[in-house]
């Protein structure tokens, strides 16, 4: 399974690129409206930071060929660039043209098990459910990821698998346990998660009962 991290700091970006955990970045709108007025510096940056690594990059334009258009600029940003497509009717034909074109697609803000058939049948390289979304609507998002890889599996679709929008550890475990391709964290969560009360508590019992052997020279 593949982790991304859910932002567009870089400072957040290079404090984990040296742990090895990080496989790529998803941007959106919102993380790059915080980041100052030259969001294609701030790509640039973080395709420095991760090299050959996907970083997605949403559209922001509306009009579909202006989507389209947009989205074949996105791309030229660098061989690794995924361009996130919204999961509206009317980009169906323009998601279906850009994978034909050879441009990864990912497609953002999927909500069901029938929007994501339908990006399968056109080919998008990942499909993006966002879990908690469906959370804050008192729903459990997290079903739809067991119910989208069964589908996936079955139908044998290309399709990648990105759990997106997770908020707390119950979405990070579901996720796994769904076998999800990809998930995408924030910071605070795979901090969350990299971090137990026990390993630290075991680690500074060991310590000190290893400072007991004064003056072992060890090994
Ligand atoms: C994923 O691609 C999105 O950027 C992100 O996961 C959305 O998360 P949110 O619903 O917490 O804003």
């Amino acid at each position: 399974m593949k982790i991304f991290l859910d932002t567009a700091r870089i400072d957040e970006v290079k404090q984990w690129v040296d742990t090895g955990l990080v496989d790529g970045i998803t941007t959106n709108p919102s993380h790059l409206s915080t980041q100052g007025n030259q969001p294609t510096q701030i790509i640039a940056q973080l395709s420095q930071l991760l090299p050959n690594k996907p970083i997605s990059v949403q559209v922001t334009e509306h009009e579909p060929e202006a989507v389209y258009k947009q989205a074949h600029a996105i791309a030229r940003l660098g061989s690794s660039i995924v361009v996130k497509i919204p999961c509206k009717r009317e980009y169906y034909s323009i998601i279906r043209r850009l994978v034909e074109e050879g441009i990864l697609v990912n497609v953002t803000l999927v909500f069901t098990l029938e929007q994501s058939l339908f990006m399968c049948k056109l080919g998008a390289h990942y499909i993006s459910p966002f879990i908690g979304r469906w959370d804050d609507l008192d729903v459990d998002g997290s079903q739809i990821l067991y119910r989208i890889r069964a589908m996936i599996d079955t139908y044998h679709y290309n399709t990648q698998l990105l759990a997106a929008s997770l908020r707390h550890m119950r979405h990070l475990h579901a996720a796994i346990t769904a076998r999800v391709d990809i998930v995408t964290l924030p910071v605070t969560l795979l901090e969350q998660a990299t971090a137990h009360l026990l390993t630290d508590a075991g680690d500074k019992k060991f310590t000190q009962d290893w400072q007991k052997l004064s003056g072992a020279i060890f090994p």
